[in-house]
């Protein structure tokens, strides 16, 4: 379908205040969200479509999902209800490891993504449930989560996490912001803020004619997975729920909180008279110190929080570019259906609408972030570990693509059982053709080096077969290409991580609470433990997915 850009203002979705006031305090709440079967409207030209939506009512339950917006210290508790239709409006796949519930109905289970929280409260693929709690899956403990905010301020996501539903459940809409706020240290900074604080929440999909969304129905090889694909892209960008959208933005400072929430979809983004994006902040972190740059790539599942100066444009219109090949990096980046737009700002000139009256911009880009432990200044890694991603083809028919880490599945036993309280080296080995976002349940990720392998072919693999096997292979022989440097917008204390191909990229794992250097302040031994995973969510349903146990 052909769709005219820039027709549908972007909107901003509804604000949940994660904290009441109690003799002017914020003081602990708990909150009931709901996942609800309603239609939302893409684009001006298509009709409202079926989605799957979080909302506190089904009246306002909206794709992406409310913000919620928590403080610091100040634990949050949420009732997550399942109100969801007996099928899924997307097709699903059996045949990966999934979720099936005996008497019908659509698994799911909420993650706070970046989120520092108990196991029991994690939303593990495994304790799902499905309407009503009818149905449970084998990790299901509790129906109230709770979340302690604990961690520094920053950018959460939540989203589904259902064994083997999560690209479709994602692809639904089953994904939204959360924001940990600490006014005594972001105050200070000084950036915009309320109407000057937007969250941009990018997504790609692909619809039918009649405007409902596209997912595949026939898998990559039909025999083996009748719906599975390696990868979905759609070439309908939305941003907040609307098909390329436009804003209309005063010439000043506004920070914009960009989320790629795709399933596949890598990008790099810039504005197209060139303005810089000035980043304060990745994933749940800020920066130590802001960094300025012109463009940014943002893998499935990674947040770049920027401030754009709109007051220096040469231009009365901006528009928001994605030029990143599909696959990533890999993909030709002169298919037409890269169609390299995302959104268009547009500024509202002198004199107009309710400028004259507007105060003085007086926000600013600050100078300092918030001052986490440096890699240099958390503990010592108390262990280092191999992390290789590579396709195995399925056994034995050869026939289809599996995409295990370290050649193991989420049911295999655990192997990763870090201690509570400590930091980690992992070298992460991609063996693959494709970049792959490396995100860790509990634990913050900080990439220190990113170097080629000199053989990264089947000398290469043989060794590192060998190594999980065995403990024996010297690495060092093929270890010794050049090396990239991680870029100084993604030097922060990361929940998601891009591992490039042919590379081993090393990365501090903290498993503690990295602005205080202190073990985190609760149980994080218990069950079921947490999960690491790659992001691309068809990668991670199928089954690029390890469990994750902490130990004391
Ligand atoms: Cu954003 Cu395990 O997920
Ligand atoms: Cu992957």
């Amino acid at each position: 379908i052909n769709l005219t850009k820039y027709v549908d203002a972007l909107p901003q979705m509804a604000k949940i205040r994660g904290y009441g006031i109690w003799h002017g305090r914020p003081v602990p709440i708990q909150l009931t969200i709901g996942m609800y079967q309603t239609t939302w409207q893409f684009h001006r030209d298509m009709p409202p479509t079926p989605v799957f939506a979080y909302g506190q009512t089904p009246e306002t339950a909206t794709f992406p999902g409310p913000t919620i917006v928590a403080r610091h210290n100040v634990p949050l508790y949420i009732k997550w209800e399942n109100h969801l239709p007996d099928t899924h409006i997307l097709p699903w796949d059996p045949t990966v490891p999934t979720a099936i519930p005996k008497n019908g109905g659509v698994p799911t289970v909420v993650h706070l993504h970046g989120g520092a929280h108990p196991p029991q409260s994690d939303g593990s693929a495994f304790a799902w449930f499905t309407r009503d709690f009818r149905e449970t899956g084998p990790n299901w403990t509790q129906q109230v989560y709770s979340y302690p905010n604990v961690q520094a301020p920053g950018n959460l996501w939540y989203h589904d996490h259902a064994l083997g539903l999560t690209r479709a459940s994602l692809l639904a809409g089953l994904l939204a912001a959360y924001v940990i706020e600490r006014p005594e240290l972001e105050t200070p900074m000084n950036l915009p803020c309320d109407a000057h604080d937007l969250h941009l929440i990018i997504a790609d999909r692909k619809f039918y004619a009649n405007g409902s969304i596209f997912m595949n129905t026939t898998g990559d090889v039909p025999s083996v997975h009748p719906e599975w694909q390696p990868e979905y892209f759609g070439e309908v960008i939305t941003v907040n729920g609307k098909a390329w959208p436009f804003l209309a933005v005063h010439r000043r400072l506004y920070r914009l909180r960009i989320l790629n929430a795709s399933n596949a979809r890598y990008l790099n983004i810039t504005l197209s008279n060139g303005l810089p994006f000035h980043v304060v902040a990745s994933d749940s972190s800020y920066l130590f110190v802001p960094v300025t740059v012109t463009n940014l790539v943002l893998s499935p599942a990674e947040i770049f929080d920027v401030v754009v100066d709109f007051s220096l444009s040469t231009t009365p219109e901006i528009e928001m570019l994605n030029s990143a090949p599909y696959p990533f990096p890999g993909g030709n980046n002169t298919d037409p259906n890269l169609d390299g737009k995302v959104m268009k700002f547009v500024i509202i000139p002198y004199g107009q609408d309710d400028d004259d009256d507007m105060p003085a911009d007086t926000s600013s880009v600050p100078k300092h972030g918030v001052p986490y432990a440096s890699v240099d200044s958390v503990p010592p890694p108390v262990a280092s570990r191999y992390i290789v991603l590579y396709e195995n083809l399925t056994k034995p028919d050869n026939l289809s693509t599996r995409l295990y880490i370290n050649g193991l599945r989420l049911e295999d036993p655990p192997t990763e059982k870090p201690r509570t309280g400590t930091t980690e080296i992992w070298y992460v080995i991609n063996l693959t053709g494709d970049n792959h976002p490396l995100h860790i349940h509990l634990g913050t990720l900080q990439a220190i080096k990113m170097q080629q392998l000199v053989d990264p072919n089947d000398t290469f693999k043989n060794c590192m077969l060998m190594l999980n096997d065995t403990g024996r292979c010297n690495l060092s022989n093929y270890v010794t290409g050049p090396t990239t440097p991680v870029p100084d917008e993604e030097k922060t204390w990361k929940n998601v991580v891009k591992i490039p191909p042919g590379y081993v990229t090393t990365v501090v794992v903290a498993f503690l609470l990295v602005d205080t250097n202190q073990p985190y302040p609760f149980d994080a031994t218990a069950q079921p433990g947490y999960v690491y995973h790659c992001h691309i969510l068809d990668h991670e349903d199928n089954a690029m997915i390890r469990p994750l146990i902490l130990v004391p």
